[in-house]
């Protein structure tokens, strides 16, 4: 962790005294406040967010119609516990977000995009009564157990927090860049099938449509059409981990939309709620009432704020079109980053869906070695220029862009412009 200024010494200084060194930081600055596309840190100075939080402020921060549901919902009623006492915001977004996946679905609300995922796999191991898992290499899933088990895009994530849960099984992502073509990966899951795990031992397939950790690499069309056709084919539950590349990330409300399929159960979270802690897995009607009265719940799962939030967010997202505004993003940044890229061979590749995007840094664009340092530095250099990003990729050389979808044609303009700026001065 590198210093901005003195002002923030202090604060830097306590925070090494008092909070472990495994929460890392990307950047060492302490945030006052937040409106839009824009962040002031406690010195004062601004800067475009294209982190969003990790992708949780697709609406921007603050946005003024999720602020004023959530002081009314404060005003009304903070918490009783769903399971103990019912209130009608958590139903409300249940019935919206089964709208917004479509068919005969139900939803149930936790907190934490992980907490969605394992719950995504119990419900999918009490409907197929097997306890297969199968995820994907690059995968980030979070850092409970199970979720830890299934993730696999860093070592990082697991160093020596073993054993991990059994029965959890990987097969590799489809990254045509790195070579692992569409049908490359679908050999490779078949081969999973015949040498570790049979199929029907398997409760569920959960797959980014989008890898977000593992270095933002779009599944081909053509691979999540096959995956679903061979987890129809052998009763496999298939699970869309939608947590990051969701609510209009990609240019569609969901991901798994790009390639016209059903998942089974979606796990959403982040921009769900634009910054209160909620999560939901939402699928198919007999899928989701598997598990007996009991087994899906938690103390704080679908809390009253988050649910008044995340009803506003879905307003936002109808009223200013969000979604669609996150392809109008993509195209403009992708334009930039693909002109950058024919002055810069440091950047190999150009990628993502919508305003998902990334570049990854390579020593060589011959051999693609990574260049983690270099986009160290460009992370480094952007943020002098007032501009945060985030890093992913197992190597961390890969740069992601994640914009609010609120974010003007202007702040995009300047936000590309100061990414310009920060690769040509790190790769000088
Ligand atoms: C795709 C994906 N799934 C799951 C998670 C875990 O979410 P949380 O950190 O809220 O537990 C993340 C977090 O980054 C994610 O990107």
């Amino acid at each position: 962790m590198t210093m901005t200024n003195a002002e923030s010494y202090a604060s830097i200084a306590a925070r090494e005294r008092h909070v472990p060194r495994g929460v890392a930081n990307t950047h060492a600055i302490f945030v006052d406040r937040a409106e839009g596309t824009r962040i002031w840190d406690v010195d004062g100075k601004e800067y475009l967010d294209f982190t969003s939080g990790i992708g949780v402020l697709n609406t921007g921060h603050r946005h003024p119609h999720v602020v004023r549901a959530v002081r009314e919902q404060l005003d009304r009623l903070m918490h009783t516990c769903f399971q103990v006492t019912m209130y009608e915001p958590y139903v409300e977004l249940a019935a919206r977000l089964c709208a917004l996946v479509g068919g005969a679905h139900k939803a149930v609300l936790f907190t934490t995009g992980a907490e969605g995922i394992e719950n995504a796999v119990k419900i999918a191991r009490a409907y197929t009564k097997r306890s297969g898992v199968v995820a994907f290499s690059g995968g980030f899933h979070g850092r409970s157990f199970l979720a830890l088990t299934m993730t696999a895009s860093s070592p990082a994530y697991r160093q020596n927090f073993g054993p991990f849960a059994a029965d959890v099984y990987h097969s590799p992502f489809p990254d045509e860049y790195h070579g692992w073509t569409t049908d490359r990966a679908i050999d490779a899951l078949d081969e999973l099938f015949s040498t570790e795990v049979m199929p029907e031992q398997v409760a569920a397939v959960v797959i980014e449509p989008e890898l977000g950790e593992g270095g933002f690499i779009p599944a081909p069309a053509a691979f999540l059409q096959r995956l679903r056709a061979i987890t129809q084919r052998h009763g496999i539950v298939l699970v869309a981990d939608e947590v990051q590349s969701g609510f209009g990330r990609t240019g569609r409300m969901f991901g798994y939309q790009h390639a016209a399929i059903e998942p089974d159960l979606v796990v959403m979270a982040k921009s769900l709620a634009a910054g209160m802690p909620l999560s939901a897995v939402v699928g198919k009607a007999p899928i989701m009432d598997a598990p007996l009265p009991g087994g899906l719940g938690g103390t704080y799962g679908g809390n009253p704020l988050a649910c008044a939030s995340a009803l506003a967010v879905l307003d936002v997202f109808e009223t200013e079109g969000l979604a669609a505004r996150g392809a109008v993003i993509g195209d403009q940044l992708r334009g930039a980053l693909l002109s950058l890229q024919t002055r810069v061979p440091a950047i190999g590749d150009v990628r993502g869906l919508g305003a998902m995007l990334a570049i990854e840094l390579v020593a060589d664009p011959a051999t693609k070695a990574p260049d983690a340092e270099l986009a160290q530095r460009i992370i480094d250099a952007a943020r002098d220029r007032g501009l945060l990003l985030l890093k992913c990729g197992p190597h961390k050389n890969v740069v992601r862009l994640l914009p609010p979808l609120t974010a003007s044609p202007e702040e995009v303009t300047s936000g590309a412009a100061r990414l310009e700026a920060a690769v040509l001065a790190a790769s000088a």
